[in-house]
């Protein structure tokens, strides 16, 4: 009788652990891009370098709320129930009040924690209602009159749109990636409810620069 070669075993458990690491590299490459791009865009609006820094640091970790739920942001499975969906759209409040709880661990200050978790809360908001959700968010904390919520309003706004321009031009299993010219095409359908005007109109002009931030691996 042939001696039976040793079938190969594969730890499932590695493997899915081995996949959410990688889900949570392609997470750490995505937030860089919408950081750098976030960047030229306020630089170009016109910004401060200590109002630009705010933005870095949300846009940085707009997304990290997803370490809520590894095993539904980071293995790729396609999202097939309305509880995972909602669990979904949470993540901007989720990532708002991790950070919230220990900003050290993202090289946030104490002082700049509740303006960039303003930011990442809102990273999703609608352009009409950004504002009065910034200011609700300011409000509770007793802080309206100690921070310029336009400001973080304006930065949630430009975080929203450069981060749907990168998402929909990087590979995702929920969607087809699209160039960057049809991604911008898309955003032009809801400019003025979803994304703002003016953010649309700089992320059209610095289109080619766009082009370039886009195509960086991280
Ligand atoms: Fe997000
Ligand atoms: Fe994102």
């Amino acid at each position: 009788m042939q001696p039976q070669m040793r079938k190969s075993v594969v730890n499932p458990f590695s493997r899915r652990q081995i996949r959410r690491q990688e889900g949570r590299q392609e997470l750490l490459n995505h937030m860089g891009r919408v950081m750098r791009l976030s960047h030229i865009i306020a630089m170009s609006m016109g910004w401060t370098s200590e109002d630009v820094l705010l933005l870095k640091l949300a846009a940085k970790w707009h997304d990290i709320g997803k370490d809520w739920r590894p095993w539904l942001f980071y293995s790729h499975v396609p999202f097939t129930t309305p509880e995972q969906w909602a669990a979904a759209r949470d993540h901007p409040l989720h990532g708002a009040m991790m950070l919230l709880h220990c900003p050290e661990a993202y090289g946030v200050t104490q002082k700049q924690a509740v303006p960039v978790a303003i930011e990442i809360a809102n990273h999703h908001q609608y352009h009409q209602d950004v504002d009065e959700s910034c200011r609700i968010m300011a409000s509770l904390m007793n802080l309206d009159d100690q921070i310029d919520v336009t400001l973080l309003a304006h930065g949630a706004r430009i975080i929203k749109a450069v981060d749907y321009v990168v998402a929909r031009t990087e590979r995702r299993h929920y969607a087809e990636s699209l160039t960057l010219d049809d991604a911008l095409t898309a955003m032009g359908h809801t400019v003025g409810t979803e994304f703002s005007p003016e953010v649309y109109a700089v992320l059209k002009q610095m289109r080619d620069v766009a082009s370039e931030y886009i195509a960086r691996a991280s």
